[in-house]
């Protein structure tokens, strides 16, 4: 019964127990049957669908009425609950054993011709989607979805809260501090001349927080990049931002590993996550290529730079010469898929990451370098055969693929390619979750352009104290006390313990080149803020739509987002961005107030 509503019931509450009662339901007209003796209504709204019905016999006017009903009409209807006769349950409807004979009819609001239809699985075009993204969210699996998000956020502001959180907000109107993405600038009419940024983070409002006292902070927030969008990535997007103090690495990772655990098993009502594996950077890189392994399946790449150096291939030996890499990755059973048609395909994807080709081997019969079918097989002999036959299990009916040339590019390659193949070869349940811990980044990475190093995370994450001593002359060996959550290939989550000591802040900002007075000009508010008693802290920001994706087995987190953007950050309802009166633009002195004569 829902008593502060003009309607009894909702369209999923009534069943058998109800029957002979009187209800008043509202909702839209999903389906109409009019089978000329009667016409059947399915009426739905959040909760579920009910199937109305009316009897032109006893009722013309009514019927008249109901025949006016396009789907998607809004319509209230009063009426009495009955039994519907036996044979005619719906097993497939909560309310499938009951329907309701409809005494009275009001048609609340009509529905123009609809630009795709609401209730069948018919394929509108995602633009469609997005220009009528009600009509979108009315369907069942949007819904679902947008109902799952609603669900998780519950969850996870619950789970916080019971271990102490507290759910604080930060500002919106930030200063600008690039912290790696391009930002997002507002214009401030009062100051004119100056900007706020939006924030891609509140990283340094949530140390602030620590260094206040607050000892526990989150909040679901959101966060703005200007960046290049992707199926993961978008220009908005919600963080769940947690930050703690008088924390170590192992005791946050602890306590989040507690955390998701609880909000996926609690979500998906099973054990799926038990214990989460770790794995350091430089072990992800060596195996999988990445930061972020799907490890749903194995296929590990092997180093097999070694065995090529007297070999008379030239793309290898020349490569081992300008100190690139060769690597290889053996698809099991994979001979028969993997037509040279296919393996072109691979190729396409390893020339995008920049390497110049892909050889491939398919292991037949036999032993030695008669077993290799391969167009370069002309160019080894059976003791390089055996040797990389030692390194890793290659049999009959297996394929082979080799990379050679610079260590991203034979690694981001590869790694590309093995999650095309894991895909092609259906390697893993698609329903399974794989979390996985990364630790140990580097602090820094180095622009191979200009030789710059930067900070690879963000540059307020504290260096890992063995490593502190190689800041100044061994920067590309300092790993950070930093980690990321991974979930099949994607990075949901990442954080680190931060730098409390004002000194060492300062030699890390050092590190990365920026002087002192750069240092002040855009992050003086912190360096100051640290030299009042800041507490050791540290924390992690997961992705809330890409957990939210991941959780219900979506592909894009737009699909998970209510109102997205597109791949080129517009909003195909409301049109935005948008240009403005030439006046606002006045008025924020963005263009000139007098025209030039
Ligand atoms: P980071 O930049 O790794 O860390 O962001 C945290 C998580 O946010 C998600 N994410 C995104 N999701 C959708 N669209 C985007 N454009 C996008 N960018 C990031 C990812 C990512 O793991 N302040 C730090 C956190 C910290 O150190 O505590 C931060 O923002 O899932
Ligand atoms: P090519 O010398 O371009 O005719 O290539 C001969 C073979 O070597 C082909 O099978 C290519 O796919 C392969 N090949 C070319 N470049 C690379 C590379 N960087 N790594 C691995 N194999 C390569």
């Amino acid at each position: 019964m829902d008593k502060l509503s003009e309607r009894s019931h909702t369209c999923g509450d009534l069943n058998i127990s109800n029957n002979g009662l009187e209800a008043t339901l509202k909702g839209w007209v999903a389906k109409r049957r009019d089978l000329g003796g009667l016409i059947f209504i399915d009426l739905r709204d959040r909760y579920g669908v009910t199937q109305i019905v009316m009897d032109p016999s006893k009722d013309p006017n009514l019927s008249g009425l109901a025949r006016e009903l396009r789907n998607e009409c809004v319509i209230s209807i009063h009426g009495k609950v009955q039994e519907r006769p036996k044979g005619m349950y719906n097993p497939d409807m909560s309310t499938g054993e009951i329907e309701v004979l409809v005494y009275s009819l009001k048609i609340e609001n009509f529905c123009d011709v609809l630009p795709f239809s609401v209730t069948e699985k018919a394929e509108a075009s995602e633009n469609l989607r997005l220009k009528y993204r009600y009509l979108d969210l009315r369907r069942q699996d949007m819904k679902d979805r947008i109902i799952a998000r609603s669900q998780i956020t519950s969850l996870v502001r619950r789970t916080f809260e019971d271990l102490n959180f507290l759910d604080l907000e930060t500002p919106y109107l930030y200063k600008s501090t690039p912290e790696g993405a391009r930002e997002f600038l507002v214009p401030s009419r009062v100051n004119s001349g100056k900007f706020y940024a939006l924030p891609q983070s509140p990283q340094l409002f949530k140390q602030i927080y620590m260094i206040s006292g607050l000892d526990r902070y989150f909040q679901i927030v959101k966060c703005f990049r200007d960046e290049d969008l992707r199926a993961d990535r978008q220009p908005e997007f919600t963080q769940i931002d947690c930050e703690m103090s008088f924390v170590n690495e192992e005791q946050v990772i602890e306590l989040i590993t507690g955390a998701i655990k609880k909000i996926v098993n609690t979500f998906l009502n099973s054990e799926c996550i038990d214990n989460i594996p770790r794995m350091t950077f430089a072990q992800a890189m060596a195996d999988y290529g990445c930061d972020k392994p799907d490890i749903r399946f194995d296929m590990k790449l092997a180093d097999l730079s070694g065995f090529f150096t007297d070999c008379s291939f030239k793309v290898f030996t020349q490569t081992l010469t300008q100190k690139g890499i060769i690597n290889s990755i053996v698809i099991k059973k994979g001979a028969d898929f993997y037509s040279r048609k296919k393996i072109d395909e691979l190729t396409e994807i390893a020339k995008k990451f920049g390497l110049k080709g892909l050889a491939w081997v398919k292991k037949k019969a036999g032993s030695g370098i008669n077993s290799w079918h391969s167009p370069i097989s002309k160019f080894f002999d059976d003791l390089l055969v055996q040797k990389v036959e030692e390194r890793q299990s290659f049999e009959e009916g297996d394929v082979m693929l080799i990379a050679a040339g610079a260590y991203d590019q034979v690694k981001s390659g590869l790694s590309a390619i093995r999650l095309r193949v894991g895909e092609d070869m259906n390697l893993y349940e698609k329903g399974d979750l794989k979390f996985l811990w990364v630790t140990e980044f580097p602090l820094l990475e180095q622009d191979v352009d200009t030789g710059k190093w930067s900070a690879r995370h963000h540059p307020f994450c504290m260096p890992r104290e063995e490593d502190v001593s190689k800041l100044e002359h061994e920067p590309h060996k300092v790993r950070a006390c930093a980690y990321d959550l991974v979930c099949n290939g994607y990075e949901v989550a990442g954080g680190s313990i931060r730098m409390h000591d004002p000194a060492l802040q300062e030699s890390v900002f050092r590190a990365i080149g920026l002087s002192e007075e750069e240092a002040h000009k855009k992050f003086g508010f912190l360096l100051e803020a640290l030299k009042f008693g800041a507490p050791p802290h540290g924390g992690i920001a997961f992705g809330l739509d890409r957990l939210v994706m991941l959780l219900t087995g979506c592909q894009a987190i737009r699909d998970v987002i209510a109102f997205p953007k597109t791949l080129k950050a517009t909003c195909l309802m409301t049109l935005a961005p948008s240009r403005v009166p030439d006046d606002s633009l006045k008025e924020l002195e963005l263009i000139s107030t007098y025209k030039e004569t």
